[in-house]
């Protein structure tokens, strides 16, 4: 264990799903307190100057650090509360603002472009007069089209031809959907990386293959994920890709182009399910490991600001010399 016992607490909807109770039982084994608590149940107090927070009628429980694991069903919430935790000056791993920026597609995509990272041709319309344009700026059909916000492969969709992309188009601006339209990378052929990326470094992947007559390979969807070496390019682009959303976890989504990675996406709150049985690698464990080094590093912070501040000298120490003072 790197330092002292932490109290963890996580945000999560349910104690009993894979990815909670993995992160728990790793936390408890390397001998920290953990809890877990329901985003939905801590009430926000927001007045000048004092942030607080409510869990019911109880305050909130003890944290030096919150590891949020928030779905995609209570963002908005979720985030809110992420948010009061920063305020109120508890740390947390992932903040609100990073797991804001990879949950939108189209927001994480202007960011890894400006890095210079590779992803599909991309287009974000709204007016039913740019659909020829936006088409042939991705290539034409089949073209891939996506909610902005979508998980788990629904809300990701494939239109053949130039028509069915218009009229998919055109349904899904006037039930007002944020979507972009992207270029189809047929040369991945139904399979995609995830590469999970904790505290820099990769440190499981695998490859996903989507089934018979499906394009997309999420494991939700009946994907099926195998072990795998991942080539350099892709561990690099992973890397940069979490460290331009300022994740300290995520799970990376990248298809296999024909100059190498292009990136799908970064999920803040990735399953561990799939990728533990298929890696062998114990990402719980890593993320609890990551975590104590996280805390420490943010103590030995704050302490060196203090010290800092009172002119390169311990404020206990102080006091206690200004004590002794006082007495003699
Ligand atoms: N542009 C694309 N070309 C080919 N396949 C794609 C493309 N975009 C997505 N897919 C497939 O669909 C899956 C889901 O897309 P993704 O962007 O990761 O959304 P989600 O958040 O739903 O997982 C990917 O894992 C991949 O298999
Ligand atoms: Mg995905």
């Amino acid at each position: 264990m790197a330092g002292a016992p932490v109290h963890f607490l996580i945000l999560s909807r349910n104690a009993m799903l894979y990815s909670t109770s993995r992160i728990v039982l790793a936390a408890r084994a390397r001998g920290h307190e953990v809890t877990v608590a329901d985003p939905l149940d801590f009430n926000l107090a927001v007045s000048r100057g004092r942030p607080d927070m409510f869990l019911g009628d109880h305050p909130i429980p003890r944290a030096d650090l919150v590891i949020p694991r928030i779905g995609a069903s209570i963002t908005n919430y979720g985030l809110a509360v992420v948010r009061q935790f920063d305020l109120m000056g508890v740390p947390v791993l992932n903040t609100a603002v990073a797991i804001a920026r990879s949950r939108d597609k189209l927001r994480a995509f202007q960011l890894l472009t400006k890095k210079d990272l590779d992803v599909p041709k991309t287009v974000c319309a709204r007016s039913p007069d740019s659909v020829d344009q936006a088409l042939s700026f991705i290539g034409g059909a089949p073209a891939i089209i996506k909610l902005q916000q979508g998980t788990q492969g629904i809300g990701t969709m494939i239109a053949e031809t130039r028509e069915a992309a218009t009229s998919l188009l055109e349904t899904l601006w006037a039930m007002g959907q944020d979507i972009i339209l992207q270029e189809y990378i047929s040369e991945s052929k139904g399979k995609d990386y995830r590469a999970i990326v904790v505290g820099g470094r990769v440190i499981a992947a695998m490859r996903r293959q989507a089934k018979k007559g499906e394009f997309r390979s999420n494991l939700h969807r009946g994907g099926l994920g195998v072990r795998v070496d991942l080539p350099k390019s892709y561990v690099a682009a992973a890397v940069t890709a979490v460290k331009v959303m300022g994740l300290e976890i995520g799970g990376v989504d990248m298809l296999e182009g024909k100059d190498g990675p292009k990136i799908l996406e970064i999920n803040s709150s990735p399953g561990l399910e799939g990728i533990e049985r298929t890696s062998g690698v114990d990402v719980a464990g890593a993320i609890i490991q990551h975590a104590e080094k996280f805390v420490l590093r943010r103590k030995q912070r704050k302490k060196a600001r203090r010290s800092a501040t009172f002119g390169g000298k311990d404020p206990n120490i102080l006091a206690e010399q200004r004590a002794r003072r006082v007495k003699a």
